[in-house]
């Protein structure tokens, strides 16, 4: 008997969730690798000296801090609040698998960034009233050593000085380079002109390393602290240069201390040492590490779920920790191509679409919007993505304007403006997917500023999708403000630019009216981002009218998905309404 399609789906839902998914944290003391993966539906925090992986952690962990060679520990940060983003740091010894060191003297908040070695671990944080810089010191003590006017990154940490990103000179939607010194609290920050900084190292001399996101690319500078003169990085290799970067996706230095950058465009991204190309397979690279005689280095693509790939650095390459991959994975999901679409006032979108072997062309196609809104869709691994192409439906991802990845330019054009112009770039990748062969049928669905995307694309363009999924979603900016902490009220007053009027305007509750289409809602009760209960006025207002709609609220989960669990709570009723409204065995 031919089994049921929502049998299929759901029975290949769990494959993709169970995929073992691997990536590299760092290098010990010791050389051993930190490894963070995805097993037994979970995030698991592993060593491994190229012999076997030897599990450290019991329980769930919300964020893995980065390892470094001053380390002989791990710092792992765990939800203690089922899903509202609340954590407590932990530590584990690679010596002891299993023993967890919990900091009871830590109050639970929301870690913006964490850097440890073996005397400190120095963390930044935001709570309902401020954002704060922390030490945890050798005996377990927390002291708190300054607080931020706005939100803030930690990013490094070496000495006696924490660095990292933050907006300090105002709410322009850059970010600043900062360093702080812990012994007095006094902090430094610097506004690259025109520019934005997107991650800070702090080198062997004491000077601060950083990228910046310009106009339309990225570059790598030096900052001197004493004299806040920055330099641009010369290296003696042109490769990076030639590449000319529009991102970068992380920076560190080798046990030499040369300077390791995968810098990315278009979403690829590629691996530099010291300026030089290290041969790769083209995907993601989020972080890479000199390890024994070659590289070590974080890989996932649209097709390959994340492993840890070696690279000799002359050009060979083989995967050293990855799980398996299912065989149907490789037959279903299509090319990945990029096109640039124009949007309604000549502005080219870029955006990427993959065909499912299962849809063709033109097939159902469904237009994915990505979260952030400062984020981008990339040739990246992504089960959202892949569940939706299993269930044989293309997919088209725009990285309207507001997005990273293409220049402050047009990240920054959607700050005053949300729900304005990136739902034009939206409906524009909707329409070319219809006017050129992709979509016979379309859909949308998003997750967070998606999920708003979502709700905008159904009231605004009504008959333009045959459906809509929103997961997460902003419905009501006015509320969501005044149920916000510290950096998410930034947050908001940044993306509007300071327009606080314009927040009831740009908010779905408003239009609830307008929506006509199919909708599913799927949210999550402890969800402290996005929070539920804008969400469950809209849904009255939605049902007082006498609208159907599909409702999924999920108890004690947030808006972080962490397991496989999580991710089916979500993805499958996504999935089923899906395939119930294209109304179809295949
Ligand atoms: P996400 O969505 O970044 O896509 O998870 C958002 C969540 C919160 C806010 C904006 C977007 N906010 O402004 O609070």
């Amino acid at each position: 008997m031919k089994e049921h399609l929502y049998s299929r789906v759901t029975r290949e839902l769990m494959e993709l969730v169970s995929i073992e998914q691997f990536s590299v944290n760092g290098v010990l003391k010791d050389d051993r690798l930190l490894v963070s993966g995805f097993t037994e539906g979970k995030v698991n925090v592993y060593v491994y000296d190229g012999g076997s992986l030897v599990k450290l952690n019991r329980g769930l962990i919300y964020a893995v801090a980065e390892a470094s060679r001053d380390a002989s520990r791990v710092v792992i940060a765990r939800d203690v609040e089922f899903g509202r983003e609340q954590s407590q740091i932990i530590i584990l010894d690679p010596e002891r698998p299993g023993f967890e060191q919990p900091i009871e003297d830590m109050k639970p908040l929301r870690i913006l960034g964490i850097a440890y070695d073996d005397k400190l671990i120095v963390y930044s944080g935001s709570t309902m009233t401020e954002i704060a810089l922390y030490v945890i010191d050798d005996e377990g003590v927390v002291k708190k050593i300054t607080s931020y006017p706005r939100m803030a990154f930690v990013t490094d940490y070496k000495g006696d000085i924490a660095a990292g990103i933050g907006m300090f000179s105002g709410l322009r939607g850059r970010m600043d380079v900062f360093a702080t010194y812990l012994d007095t609290g006094e902090t430094i920050f610097y506004s690259p002109p025109d520019g934005s900084a997107e991650t800070v190292r702090i080198m062997g001399d004491g000077k601060l390393l950083y990228a910046v996101e310009r106009k339309r690319d990225s570059i790598l500078m030096k900052l001197d602290l004493s004299s806040l003169e920055p330099e641009p990085v010369d290296f003696r290799h042109e490769d990076l240069k030639e590449f000319s970067p529009v991102g970068f996706n992380y920076l560190g230095f080798t046990k030499d201390g040369r300077i390791l950058a995968v810098a990315r465009k278009e979403g690829r991204s590629r691996i530099f040492v010291d300026g030089r190309l290290i041969e790769a397979p083209h995907g993601f690279y989020s972080s890479v590490y000199d390890w024994k005689d070659g590289f070590v280095a974080s890989y996932s693509s649209v097709r390959t779920p994340p492993i840890v790939l070696f690279l000799d650095g002359k050009g060979g390459y083989k995967p050293l920790i990855s799980g398996k991959v299912p065989e149907w994975l490789y037959n279903v999901i299509g090319d990945t191509n990029l096109v640039y679409v124009e949007s309604y006032d000549g502005e080219r979108v870029p955006v990427f679409y993959t065909i499912s072997e299962r849809a063709g062309k033109p097939g159902p196609t469904i237009v994915l919007v990505h979260g952030g809104p400062f984020s981008e869709d990339m040739d990246v691994w992504s089960t959202m993505a892949a569940s939706l192409l299993a269930a044989g439906f293309n997919i088209v991802r725009p990285n309207y304007r507001g997005s990273t990845g293409y220049g402050n330019e047009w990240r920054l054009k959607i700050i005053g403006d949300p729900c304005g112009g990136e739902l034009e770039d939206i409906t524009s990748a909707a329409r070319w997917a219809i006017d050129n062969g992709i979509a016979s049928e379309i859909y949308v669905m998003g997750y967070s500023y998606g999920g708003y995307m979502t709700l905008c694309s159904l009231a605004k363009k009504p008959g333009l999708y045959k459906a809509g999924v929103a997961g997460a979603s902003v419905v009501d900016w006015e509320e969501m403000y005044e149920l916000s902490d510290s950096v998410f009220k930034n947050f908001i007053d940044m993306l509007f630019g300071g327009k606080r009027g314009l927040m009831k305007e740009r908010s779905p509750i408003t239009y609830a009216q307008y929506i006509r289409d199919p909708l599913a809602i799927i949210h999550s009760s402890n969800d402290t981002r996005t929070p539920l209960k804008p969400v469950l006025k809209m849904m009255q207002k939605l049902s007082e009218r006498g609208f159907g709609f599909e409702a999924h609220i999920i108890p004690n989960m947030g808006h972080y998905i962490s397991t496989a669990d999580d991710v089916v709570k979500i993805l499958l009723p996504a999935v089923l309404f899906l395939l119930r409204i294209r109304g179809e065995e295949k």
